[in-house]
């Protein structure tokens, strides 16, 4: 299989190109990805002299350079977006350019050569959810997006809906909760906390710290990802979660008593506008219907991941000092070069 995976530099990305490469060593992938603040090649170090992969500098709306390179291959897996809150309640533009305008580009494409369409989307389309509520997100939840982000990745999901609907394009959707694990960049609230106490100083937990997040691996995600991919069933949307309710407080108390650290390494600070409260996602069906479970624990992926940052000071002192802007990949060998390489 020939994959044209957008965002590919990004954190659900590069761990998506890593596990396939290493799952389907016979498949090859190109990585197209703008390289915004987000994108990192630094995380995908080890596989730049693999034969079967290829990185691609471009923006997904570029029409012709998108069509130049989808034309041969079989699904186009598409990451790429602006993701995160806090930066689409500040600037919401780029939000409406990436993840709406890029995505009607790629599906234009798509729909060109009839390719096959993953799009990955969130549980943040759905709204929230009430402390109090003991419901949960499942596929047959309405659209409510309460910020910029989510309200431009649920227009994304329609028009991918649309275009399976009006043209046939053979699309699924995916909408997982929160991930963690390792290369996420550190404006998320796990590395970012991970990261003020590696180096001393306190974690600002928004408002009343009580709002809910439901956390899942990023390798539980992409093993998802990977199950509707080969036996996901043509127009359909399927919800991935790992049932990990936990408050922001909880998180943060598991982080800190890792790290043997204290509550008062905590500072309260001012809320998010429009802070969705509660977040829960029901996977049944995709776990009913591909075979797919989450395998890897809260509490087992936290360790890991506070592991990783600790191991890995490098790759985020490298963002932090802004110096991963400046990496560049190993030449490539004579016979893979090409015009869109960097
Ligand atoms: P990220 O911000 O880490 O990575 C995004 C990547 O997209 C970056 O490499 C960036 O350079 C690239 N990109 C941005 N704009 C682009 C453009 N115009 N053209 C080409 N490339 C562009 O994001 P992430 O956390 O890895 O999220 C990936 C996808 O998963 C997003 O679609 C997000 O909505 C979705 N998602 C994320 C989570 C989560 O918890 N992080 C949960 C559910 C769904
Ligand atoms: O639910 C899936 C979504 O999860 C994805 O679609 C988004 O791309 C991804 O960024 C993530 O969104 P959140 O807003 O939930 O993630 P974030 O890490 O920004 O925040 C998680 C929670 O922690 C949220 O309730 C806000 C809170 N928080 C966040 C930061 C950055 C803090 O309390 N302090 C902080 O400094």
């Amino acid at each position: 299989m020939k994959m044209f995976i957008t965002g590919g530099a990004g954190f659900i990305g590069s761990n998506f190109i890593r596990y396939i490469l290493t799952k389907y060593p016979h498949y090859s992938v190109i990585n197209y990805d703008k390289l915004t603040y987000a994108g990192n090649l630094e995380n995908l170090k080890d596989f730049e002299r693999y034969d079967n992969y290829k990185f691609i500098k471009g923006d997904i709306s570029n029409q012709e350079l998108v069509d130049h390179l989808v034309k041969d291959c079989d699904i186009i897996v598409h990451f790429a977006a602006e993701s995160h809150v806090d930066r689409s309640v500040d600037a919401p533009e780029d939000f409406i350019k990436t993840n709406i305008l890029g995505t009607f580009t790629l599906l234009e494409v798509a729909r060109k050569y009839n390719i096959r369409f993953h799009h990955i989307s969130t549980d943040e389309v759905f709204g929230d959810l009430l402390l109090e509520d003991p419901g949960q997100f499942d596929e047959k939840t309405a659209y409510d997006p309460s910020s910029p982000y989510s309200a431009a990745k649920a227009s994304s999901d329609h028009l991918v809906r649309a275009y399976h609907r009006t043209y046939g394009l053979p699309i699924t959707i995916s909408n997982c909760s929160n991930n963690y694990g390792p290369y996420q960049f550190p404006e998320k609230v796990i590395p970012l906390f991970v990261t003020n106490l590696i180096e001393g100083r306190k974690v600002p937990l928004y408002g009343d710290g009580k709002n809910v997040r439901d956390w899942i691996h990023v390798d539980d995600h992409n093993a998802g990802v990977d199950a509707i991919i080969h036996k996901g069933k043509i127009g359909e949307t399927y919800c991935l979660g790992a049932d990990s309710e936990k408050s922001n407080k909880d998180l943060t108390m598991t982080i800190l008593n890792q790290m043997g650290f204290g509550e008062e390494m905590i500072e309260f600070v001012a809320d998010r506008l429009g802070h969705d409260r509660r977040y829960a996602i029901n996977s049944n069906k995709a776990q009913a219907e591909l075979g797919w479970k989450p395998v890897i624990s809260f509490e087992e992926g936290i360790r890991r991941t506070v592991q990783w940052y600790i191991a890995n000071e490098g790759w985020w002192k490298n963002i932090q000092s802004g110096e991963y802007r400046n990496y560049k990949p190993e030449e490539q060998q004579p016979d893979q070069k090409s015009d869109f390489l960097i």
